[in-house]
């Protein structure tokens, strides 16, 4: 929570790549509490829903493709002139680009839909992950945030949180408890990132 009633508000720029329900959820939060804005939405996937809720919430909803993200400094040039305070990575299945990285250290983070460092790695998103847990009996779940680097899901961890696996659940069970999780403490751990160094 910002302490300061001056606290300048924070920009977000959030990458997803399908649904957006978290990209949803963290505009809707700021949008509340005052303290930050998202200023767009970019994903790799022309048709993701994400795109269609960023344009219907009036958030800049952004398409880019490999050649924007990995070849030319296309997507880079945009973020500089942003000058996002955080990037956040909800949902977001492509590599990040180690140029981004470095111009923007410590600022970018990923949601996770596991506890890391278990059932991450390439091919482990969204149900994917679920159907793992499931078929390897686990009795808890949760989520994982996290900073990003150029591996996937490797970066330090920030914050964790757990649900327990009930006998009977299903994949579909469990991608609902791990969503309200993350509804839940995403956009809180978001507001402490932005605003920690003003409380230090
Ligand atoms: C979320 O559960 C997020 O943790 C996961 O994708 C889902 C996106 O849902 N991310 C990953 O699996 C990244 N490896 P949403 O599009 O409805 O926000």
């Amino acid at each position: 929570m910002p302490t300061s009633q001056n606290s300048e508000k924070k920009n977000i720029v959030i990458f997803a790549s399908g649904n957006g329900s978290n990209a949803e959820n963290i505009i809707k939060y700021f949008r509340n509490t005052g303290s930050a804005r998202v200023m767009a939405v970019f994903s790799n996937n022309r048709t993701a829903k994400v795109l269609r809720r960023a344009h219907d919430l009036d958030v800049k909803a952004l398409h880019f493709d490999r050649e924007a993200l990995y070849d030319s400094d296309d997507v880079l040039h945009l973020l500089k002139d942003m000058k996002p305070d955080l990037i956040v990575l909800a949902g977001f299945l492509w590599i990040f680009p180690k140029k981004i990285l470095k111009c923007f250290p410590n600022k970018v983070i990923n949601i996770h839909p596991a506890l890391l460092p278990k059932y991450g790695g390439k091919g482990m998103y969204g149900m994917n992950v679920h159907k793992a847990i499931l078929e390897q009996k686990e009795i808890k779940t949760g989520i994982s945030i996290h900073f990003v680097n150029d591996k996937y899901d490797e970066g330090e961890l920030i914050f964790q949180a757990t649900t327990e696996i009930e006998p009977g659940d299903k994949v579909e069970d469990i991608a609902a408890k791990v969503h309200e999780l993350e509804y839940e403490h995403f956009p809180k751990v978001i507001e402490k990132l932005l605003f920690a160094s003003e409380d230090a």
